[in-house]
């Protein structure tokens, strides 16, 4: 392996010690404990697991996690109004709600139902739109949690070094996609989006000094297209069966081959996942800011 590993792990667990330090500095200076909402609905499994991970993380760090959980036969106007009695309790920061949705329920109503002030996983349309006008990005506003992540470990990473470089995001969900698009374009760079339907997408890749791949396709990407040099950004959480007969975790990135020809690479896991759970909590401080009137944190 060249490449310089870009350790997610160690990143974010430094960045939680200093959002445990803020929430410590606003508990004593204004007796306010940041506090967030999750709300699970159903009993997916690897939904619990992660909801379970967050929870455990915010609580170490001080803040305070409540739990809402109800069966998967929950309608979609009875969370909506849960959702709206959140929006409506002060005691109430940050509202999380986990995904997937049973099938019955559209995500996409119920993330704006959610207060923008409160909307700690910043993908309500209100707040989408101010990552796109520039008002949000990495250092202000409610943002998306995983690109947020992938770009506080870019800058980490490169530094002033970003302005000027042509990068390239392979995916384009709204929840990582579209906004890692807008905060690489806030950090100067060339930006290219691609997607299912993209033609050549090798060719694209190959002059891409910054690759970020969220795809959800196991090892999509080959070391053959990537150029030599480049940061390479892997969001990817896949399952895939190990040469035992095991699953393990893989992200959209051939890792081994990759790292040998990438400048910087993120580890699956140990990369962007661990920044997600952080970004989670720096939004929950900025969430109880603009909530209480108090300066954003400089976090
Ligand atoms: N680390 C974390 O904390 C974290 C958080 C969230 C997600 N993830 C992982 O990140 C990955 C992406 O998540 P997501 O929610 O963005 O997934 P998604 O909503 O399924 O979006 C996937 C995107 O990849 C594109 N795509 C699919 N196949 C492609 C191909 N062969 N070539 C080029 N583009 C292709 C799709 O294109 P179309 O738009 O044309 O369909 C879509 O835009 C998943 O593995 C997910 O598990 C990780």
């Amino acid at each position: 392996m060249s490449a310089r590993l870009i350790d997610g792990k160690a990143s974010a667990a430094a960045f939680r010690v200093r959002m445990a330090a803020e929430a410590a500095r606003l508990r004593q200076a204004h007796k306010i404990t940041p506090t967030v909402a999750v709300v699970l609905v159903g009993d997916d499994s690897a939904s619990a697991v992660y909801v379970a991970a967050k929870e455990k993380a915010v609580k170490e760090a001080g803040f305070i996690a409540r739990d809402f959980r109800s069966p998967a036969s929950l309608s979609e106007s009875e969370l909506i109004a849960q959702v709206d009695m959140l929006n409506r309790d002060p005691s109430v920061h940050g509202i999380l709600v986990q995904m997937p949705l049973p099938a019955h329920i559209e995500p996409r109503r119920v993330i704006a139902a959610i207060h923008p002030d409160k909307d700690v996983d910043g993908l309500s349309p209100a707040n989408a739109g101010r990552l796109l006008t520039g008002e949000f990005g990495l250092k202000r506003g409610l943002v998306a949690c995983t690109p947020l992540g992938a770009m506080m470990l870019l800058k980490e990473t490169m530094g002033a070094r970003l302005s000027g470089l042509d990068a390239l995001v392979i995916g384009r969900s709204n929840l990582v996609g579209r906004p890692m698009a807008q905060l690489l374009l806030q950090e100067n760079c060339t930006v290219t989006t691609a997607h299912s339907q993209t033609r050549d997408l090798p060719r694209l890749a190959a002059r891409a000094d910054i690759l970020v791949a969220a795809i959800g396709r196991a090892e999509l990407v080959r070391k053959d297209w990537v150029k030599p040099g480049a940061a390479v950004i892997d969001v990817g959480m896949n399952r895939k069966q190990g040469s035992n007969g095991k699953s393990k975790l893989v992200g959209d990135v051939a890792f081994d081959e990759v790292s040998a020809v990438a400048g910087a690479i993120t580890p699956v896991p140990g990369g962007v996942g661990p920044m997600t759970i952080a970004c989670l909590m720096r939004n929950t401080l900025i969430a109880a800011a603009l909530q209480t009137g108090l300066p954003q944190p400089d976090i």
